[in-house]
């Protein structure tokens, strides 16, 4: 059976150990391109000889050149400068957007039928980026930041209760950042409603936690953003598209009319397959979810408002 090509653009931390993850699949071949190409191509040569070791035949290129991403089946955007101290959210935008672009311009030239996953941060902002500039089909372009979130709050329930994090259930919905929403009212563990388990109190510190969850990870390694969960996340989407899984999962994507949202890009249950987001799925929310909810999606529409002045 033909590999399926998949280019991840930036080979940082999280788009190499992306590479890690969908190469050990054996069912896809990895072209890794960065501005850089010397770290790309090292990259992308030290995984293929750890294949040999795993046995498994996948070719996987190191390249700066997006000729090599030629028609490619699907793209996964890590590219992007982190949040520096000092820098604020807007400064960052200010610096991915252009990255995002130009990004895109050439995934349009080369690769025009690809499904794009966008991982770049501010999420909500740059997939809604990527969407404008590739001016595909809004089921093949999506953003992954809710299957990362919902991973963090499981694992804290888990070890709250001592209990495996297979037998949790929940959401995290709306934008990736401060204004997550951790669905309460979805979350379950073996059947039984979380409020039931846990005190209100503990309840409320998990979610906080989950919330500034990405900066927690950011303190501890004094250098960087999460890679290990985020690369994985990447990997639960490619699968359930690439192998047409029909998942429902959190992801990030475009809203016309969903929710009471127009033209906006959030994190909502989705069902991914091989045809990409083929539904967007409309779970109950109580009235503080959907509060919480309004408040994020404002949040990103202020986003989308600045991104439309810096790139009109
Ligand atoms: P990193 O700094 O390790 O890697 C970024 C790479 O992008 C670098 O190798 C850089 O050379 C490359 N790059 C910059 N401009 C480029 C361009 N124009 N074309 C090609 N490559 C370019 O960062 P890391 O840790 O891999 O994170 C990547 C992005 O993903 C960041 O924006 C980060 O904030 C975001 N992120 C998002 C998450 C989510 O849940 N959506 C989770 C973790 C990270
Ligand atoms: C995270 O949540 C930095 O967005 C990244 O870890």
């Amino acid at each position: 059976m033909k590999r399926k090509k998949i280019s991840i653009i930036g080979a940082g931390f999280v788009g190499s150990t992306a590479a890690h993850w969908l190469a050990i699949q054996g069912l896809f071949d990895v072209v890794l391109l960065d501005i850089e190409e010397g770290p790309a191509q090292g990259k992308a040569l030290d995984l293929s000889q750890s294949m040999a070791i795993e046995g498994v035949d996948v070719q996987i290129q190191g390249t700066k050149n997006y000729l090599d991403t030629k028609d490619s089946d699907l793209v996964v955007i890590t590219a992007g400068s982190p949040r520096k101290e000092g820098m604020s959210r807007d400064d960052l935008l200010q610096i991915n957007a252009k990255v995002m672009t130009s990004v895109c311009e050439q995934i349009k030239k080369f690769s025009p039928s690809a499904f794009v996953i966008v991982v770049s941060n501010p999420l909500d902002i740059m997939t809604y980026q990527a969407k404008r500039v590739l001016n595909f089909q809004k089921q093949k372009v999506i953003g992954m930041a809710g299957i990362l979130d919902t991973a963090r709050f499981r694992t804290f329930i888990s070890r709250e209760l001592n209990i495996s994090v297979k037998d949790v259930q929940t959401m995290v919905l709306g934008g990736h950042g401060d204004t997550m929403v951790p669905v309460l009212s979805q979350t379950f563990v073996g059947g039984q409603l979380i409020s039931t388990l846990i005190s209100e109190s503990r309840i409320e510190a998990l979610v906080q936690r989950t919330k500034k969850g990405g900066g927690e990870i950011v303190k501890l390694l004094q250098k960087g953003s999460a890679y290990f969960a985020p690369s994985r996340g990447v990997l639960e989407m490619v699968q359930a598209i690439l192998q047409d899984q029909k998942r429902i999962l959190p992801c990030t994507v475009y809203l016309e009319g969903e929710y009471g949202y127009k033209d906006i890009y959030i994190g909502v249950p989705c069902q991914l397959g091989g045809a990409g987001v083929e539904k967007v799925i409309e779970i109950s929310l109580t009235d503080k979810e959907k509060e919480d909810f309004q408040k994020s999606a404002q949040a990103i529409q202020q986003g989308q408002t600045l991104l439309k002045e810096i790139c009109p």
